[in-house]
């Protein structure tokens, strides 16, 4: 049995599928998804989780109707003007992480001043993913590893190092990573960061995703074994605090076993 995650990542999918069942435009289920933020949002900082990760953009949604992009960004405008002044009375910690250059000046500036205004807070760690990609993250870290030591050789790059200049740097990795909408992939979203975490995946679309749908996933991760590479065996023996992917990184005769 696991005691709760720490750090649950989603991927909020459905909204689109959502509007259409109910003959609406798709930009409502975007609304509608970003209402039930809020509310996961609350639901997560009442049980005591630590640390929340929300796919809000991907750097691959630029690629959708022009009107359906504009309407995304004024909604995560629209949440930062409306959310902020509650999470700074709630203790929430806000950071957003993606390349935010592309972002309006106005949303940028609104992104910084989030961060800024919640920094101190202890409390949850609420990081939104905006115009977010895992493999951007990953070769983004490598770029800024080389750029930071300029005259040492990749070759002395290793896990612990890069995961330094990754975005999440500031966060644990995710123990459990939920995706609704019924599809099961990973969609370029945290590629590193996810290697040993738990997947759970629901048909329920996101604006219909609520407190009893993520206390069931908390049902369902509680009851997963985490080998990180172990035997079931070997995991049954050993202490609480070897079940982290680190020890499990042991070399033999040069082959790496993770
Ligand atoms: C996927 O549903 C969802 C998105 C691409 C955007 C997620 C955005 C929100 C939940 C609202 C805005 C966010 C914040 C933080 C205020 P989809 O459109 O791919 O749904 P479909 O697969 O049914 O078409």
């Amino acid at each position: 049995m696991n005691t709760h995650p720490q750090h649950i990542a989603i991927i909020m999918d459905g909204n689109g599928r959502w509007a259409k069942k109910r003959l609406m435009p798709r930009t409502v289920g975007h609304a509608r998804g970003a209402a039930n933020v809020r509310q996961i949002v609350k639901a997560a900082h009442a049980v005591g989780l630590r640390y929340l990760t929300l796919f809000a953009f991907s750097s691959e949604n630029w690629r959708r109707p022009p009107d359906e992009v504009s309407a995304l960004m004024g909604l995560f405008l629209q949440y930062l003007e409306s959310e902020v002044a509650e999470m700074k009375a709630a203790g929430i910690r806000l950071r957003v992480i993606g390349d935010r250059s592309a972002f309006a000046p106005l949303l940028q500036s609104r992104i910084d001043q989030a961060e800024r205004d919640t920094a101190h807070n202890t409390g949850l760690n609420l990081t939104i993913a905006a115009n977010y990609g895992g493999q951007w993250d990953v070769l983004t870290a490598v770029r800024a590893w080389q750029a930071a030591q300029p005259d040492r050789s990749l070759q002395e790059l290793d896990p612990a190092a890069l995961a330094k200049h990754l975005s999440t740097a500031d966060l644990p990795d995710p123990e459990l990573l939920i995706r609704t909408g019924g599809e099961s992939r990973i969609s370029n979203f945290l590629l590193w960061q996810t290697a040993y975490t738990e997947l759970y995946f629901t048909d329920l679309h996101w604006p219909d995703f609520d407190d009893a749908a993520l206390a069931k996933a908390l049902q369902w991760y509680g009851q997963r074994v985490r080998r990180f590479g172990r035997t079931d065996e070997q995991v049954q023996h050993s202490s609480a605090a070897e079940h982290s992917p680190t020890p499990n990184l042991v070399i033999q005769k040069g082959i790496k076993i993770g």
